[in-house]
């Protein structure tokens, strides 16, 4: 990468679908960017719902700054479990890996129980009142093999329902719940205690401010469809999560070291897919951009969420 001003003109935009996805190239993102090209960078985001940057060069400090032109990030609780503590990361750094405390490979069961939660379609953070929207996952160590992650665009998937399923959905809610997709996942949980905790409800629509598009709102965590019986919402939720996921919604992205890829969770859905976690090293460090928030968005609300959690479930993010 030239040691030059990053200039829009340089940009360049390579979509991966023709209506969901695209690489970015052309800019140096380890530099400071103009307010111009930040701009750019984020309406391109909100055009295309996935970012693909390459060979980055970003490390820590540099993805957080980054990131800083989404909005205000939010900060990971401190606890132990997670490697944070011996391997020092920033508090606006989530850890994604298989990694250990000690950072080797954490072969405890219940760590794989979490990951596979991961590896079901779901949107960050919805079980939260208040949710992520863009996600910034940077490569630090990537498998030999497998390990990709898998997009799929709620906004197209919206615009192609028939009228009479936009018409049902256009005032619906829908509960939310972390222990939900753990349990779908295979976590020991039963219906009661998810209950019992703290779940997040919200539309089944979302509609974009930025461009005026709206997706579907559901994904792993989804739980209960507000006013609908058990059966019948849980019905209608896995009909549109199946939707969501048809092929031409849906792109996988592969990773070498110092890719990064960005989301918005509040159009998108993903999953990370499998890799032989016993014998390789996956570290991805995420930040992440709440909703609302051109304030700055308070104390961490994760914390009592993770104290709370079922302690089958290790607390990996
Ligand atoms: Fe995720």
């Amino acid at each position: 990468m030239p040691d030059v001003p990053n200039t829009v003109a340089d940009i360049t935009v390579t979509p991966i679908l023709p209506r969901f996805g695209a690489e970015i190239s052309g800019v140096d993102l380890t530099q400071p960017l103009s307010p111009e090209v930040a701009q750019k960078l984020v309406d391109l985001q909100d055009t295309w719902g996935v970012t693909v940057y390459r060979d980055t060069g970003l490390d820590d400090a540099s993805h957080i700054a980054f990131s800083r032109i989404f909005g205000v990030l939010e900060k990971a609780p401190s606890r132990s479990g997670n490697g944070r503590t011996k391997r020092q990361l920033p508090p606006e750094i989530f850890a994604s890996s298989n990694l250990g405390p000690d950072n080797e490979i954490n072969l405890d069961p219940s760590a794989a129980i979490y990951r596979k939660g991961d590896q079901l379609w779901h949107t960050d953070s919805s079980f939260m009142p208040v949710r992520s929207a863009y996600s910034a996952l940077l490569a630090h160590e990537v498998p030999s093999k497998d390990g990709l992650t898998w997009f799929a665009d709620t906004r197209s998937a919206y615009d192609d329902l028939p009228q009479e399923m936009k018409d049902k959905l256009e005032t619906l809610e829908a509960d939310h719940s972390l222990w939900w997709s753990r349990k779908q996942g295979g976590a020991d949980i039963d219906e009661a205690e998810i209950d019992d905790r703290v779940l997040a409800r919200h539309k089944m629509i979302y509609e974009d401010k930025k461009t005026g598009r709206k997706a579907l709102y559901v994904g792993a965590h989804c739980r209960d469809v507000i006013g609908m019986n058990r059966e019948e919402g849980r019905a209608l939720i896995r009909q549109l999560n199946e939707w969501i996921v048809r092929p031409e919604y849906v792109f996988s992205v592969s990773w070498n070291v110092g890719d990064m890829t960005i989301w918005n969770n509040l159009i998108t859905q993903h999953r990370g897919g499998e890799f032989d976690a016993v014998n390789e090293r996956r570290d991805m460090h995420r930040t992440t951009v709440r909703e609302h928030t051109e304030a700055d968005p308070g104390p961490d609300p994760f914390s009592r969420l993770f104290t709370e959690m079922p302690k089958l479930i290790k607390t990996e993010a």
